[in-house]
C-alpha cells in the first residue's frame, strides 16, 4: 500500500529520506522553507553532493512519487505521516537549537485537519518529543480542535557520502514509541528496506532520543582516543599506524573507526557531543569524558598547522601551501566544522597563501566556510601544487590515495607532504626523497 508521506526539511537527511521512501513506491512530498532550494529541486537541481542521489531524485520526480513544495499547509490534509528532518544546529552554549523543530510543530498544530503521526527524525535532545507534542496540543486547543495525533522518535543514522546505501540497507531502525498503532505504521513504511530479516529496535521515546547521541558520542570518543594515542606516540617515538593494527586485532576493540587524523568535523559529531554534554550538565551531571573528547578534538584540528609551523617557522609570509581536500570527509561537499577550515585560517593568519583543490566542496568553501579567507581554488589536484612549498592532505578522497609522486616533486618548490589522514607509505615516500609528516609518527 502506498503511504502519503511528508518530509519537513529537505537537507541531507530529509532529501535522502524522502527520496528513498519514494523509491519504495510511497507518495512523498518534501517541504522546505528555502524557496530557492525547492525551486531548484523542482528543476532537478540537487542542492548537495551525495553519491547516487541525483538519479534517484530524477527518476522519482518523473514518476510522480517525489514532489517538492514550500507550502506545508496545503499538503497537511493529504498526509498520513510527517517526518521532521529540519536542522538542530549548535547554540553558543553547546545546546541543540530546537527553534526549527518547534516552529514546524507549531505550524502542524495550527493547520492540521486530520489525524497524523509526527516522527522526529532530526537529532533532538531527550524530552523534545514531549515539547513537540505539547506545542501541537496547545495550538489545537487554541483552535478548539480535537484531532488525534502521535509523536514518535525515529533517529537517523545515515552517513554522508554513503547516505543512500545506509538508508536503503539500514543496520537498525529505532522506533521510540509506546503507541502500538504508530509503531505498526512505521514498521509498515520501513519493511521494504529489509529483505531477509527486519532490524527494528523498539524502545521508549527518551531512550530512542538518547541512543542517537550515545552513538555519535561513542564514535567521537573512539576518534579522540586514537588521536590522543597518536599524540603520545609522537612524544615517545612510537608509530600510531602500528599501534592501531596492534590494538585492532583484539576482537573486543576491532579495526573500525580507530584511525588517527586531523580531528573529526561534520554536521553531527561536534554538535551532538556538545549537546549531550549540555544535557548532562542540565541534569546536574559532570560529563568529564565528553568534555575531554571535545578538548582533544579542538587541539587535534591544529596538529597539522603546528607541524607546518614547526617545519617552516611561525611567520609564513611568502610561503604557499597546496591543500588537497576541504570536505570534512570524502564523498560529501559538507564542510561543517571541517578541520580544513581551522588549518587554512591558521596558516593564512601567519601570512601563507593557499592553493586548494577538493573534488566537491570548493563551492561550499567559497560561499560559506572560507568566504572571508583568501584562497586560490584550483581545477585540478596537480595544479594546486604549482609553486607551493608543501602539500597538505586533509580529506582522504580516493583520487588522493595513489598520486603520481613524480608530478608532486616536479611541481612543489620543496618536496614536503603533511598528511592529516595518514594515507601514504612512509618508506615509499622516503625512497622518493619526499619529507613526510603524518599524524602520530615522529616527524
Ligand atoms: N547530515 C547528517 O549526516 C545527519 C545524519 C543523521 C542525523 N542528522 C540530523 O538530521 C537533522 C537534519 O540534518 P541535515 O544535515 O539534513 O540538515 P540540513 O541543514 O542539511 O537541512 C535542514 C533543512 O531544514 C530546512 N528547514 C529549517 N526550518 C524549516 C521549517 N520550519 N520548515 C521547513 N524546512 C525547514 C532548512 O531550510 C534545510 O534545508 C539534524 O538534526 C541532524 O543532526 C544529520
Amino acid at each position: 500500500m502506498k503511504n502519503n508521506i511528508t518530509i519537513i526539511g529537505t537537507g541531507y537527511v530529509g532529501l535522502v529520506t524522502g527520496t528513498c521512501f519514494a523509491e519504495m513506491g510511497n507518495k512523498v512530498t518534501c517541504v522546505d522553507i528555502d524557496t530557492q532550494k525547492i525551486a531548484n529541486l523542482k528543476k532537478g537541481i540537487i542542492p548537495i553532493y551525495e553519491p547516487g542521489l541525483e538519479n534517484l531524485v530524477s527518476n522519482n520526480s518523473k514518476n510522480g512519487n517525489l514532489n517538492f513544495t514550500t507550502n506545508l499547509i496545503a499538503i497537511l490534509p493529504k498526509t498520513d505521516i510527517i517526518f521532521i528532518a529540519v536542522g538542530t544546529p549548535m547554540q553558543e552554549d553547546g545546546s541543540a537549537d530546537l527553534q526549527h523543530v518547534l516552529q514546524v510543530a507549531q505550524q502542524i498544530g495550527e493547520n492540521m485537519t486530520k489525524p497524523v503521526v509526527i516522527v522526529d527524525k532530526s537529532t533532538v535532545p531527550v524530552g523534545t518529543a514531549d515539547k513537540v507534542r505539547k506545542t501541537i496540543q496547545t495550538a489545537l486547543d487554541k483552535r478548539k480542535q480535537n484531532i488525534t495525533f502521535d509523536v514518535v522518535s525515529n533517529p537517523e543514522f545515515l552517513k554522508e557520502g554513503n547516505a543512500i546505501a545506509d538508508f536503503m540497507k539500514p543496520d537498525r531502525i529505532i522506533i521510540g514509541s509506546d503507541n502500538l498503532k504508530s509503531i505498526e505504521t512505521l514498521k509498515n513504511i520501513y519493511a521494504p528496506f529489509f529483505r531477509t530479516h527486519d532490524r527494528f529496535i523498539i524502545m521508549d521515546i527518551k531512550s530512542a532520543e538518547l541512543t542517537k547521541y550515545a552513538a555519535n558520542a561513542m564514535l567521537a570518543t573512539k576518534i579522540s582516543f586514537m588521536n590522543e594515542m597518536a599524540n603520545i606516540c609522537e612524544l615517545v617515538g612510537a608509530d600510531i599506524n602500528k599501534v592501531r593494527i596492534g590494538i585492532g586485532s583484539d576482537s573486543r576493540i576491532g579495526y573500525n573507526y580507530i584511525y588517527p587524523g586531523a580531528g573529526f568535523g561534520g554536521s553531527c559529531l561536534p554538535k551532538d557531543v556538545n549537546a549531550l554534554e549540555h544535557t548532562a550538565k542540565e541534569y546536574g551531571y559532570t560529563p568529564n569524558l565528553l568534555t575531554a573528547v571535545n578538548q582533544v578534538n579542538d587541539n587535534q584540528k591544529l596538529v597539522i598547522a603546528n607541524k607546518v609551523i614547526k617545519h617552516f617557522g611561525s611567520d609564513l609570509t611568502g610561503k604557499t601551501f597546496a591543500v588537497w581536500g576541504l570536505a570534512f570527509k570524502p564523498g560529501t561537499d559538507d564542510m561543517r566544522e571541517a578541520p580544513s577550515i581551522y588549518i587554512i585560517k591558521e596558516l593564512v593568519k601567519r601570512g601563507a597563501k593557499i592553493n586548494a583543490y577538493d573534488p566537491k566542496a570548493m563551492d561550499e568553501a567559497k560561499t560559506h566556510y572560507l568566504k572571508n579567507t583568501t584562497v586560490n581554488y584550483c581545477d585540478d589536484k596537480y595544479e594546486a601544487l604549482k609553486n607551493a612549498n608543501a602539500l597538505l592532505l586533509l580529506t582522504e578522497w580516493k583520487e588522493f590515495r595513489s598520486p603520481d609522486f613524480d608530478i608532486i616533486k616536479e611541481n612543489l618548490n620543496q618536496a614536503v607532504i603533511f598528511d592529516g589522514r595518514n594515507q601514504y607509505n612512509a618508506l615509499q615516500l622516503e625512497k622518493e626523497g619526499i619529507v613526510y609528516y603524518q599524524i602520530g609518527v615522529v616527524g
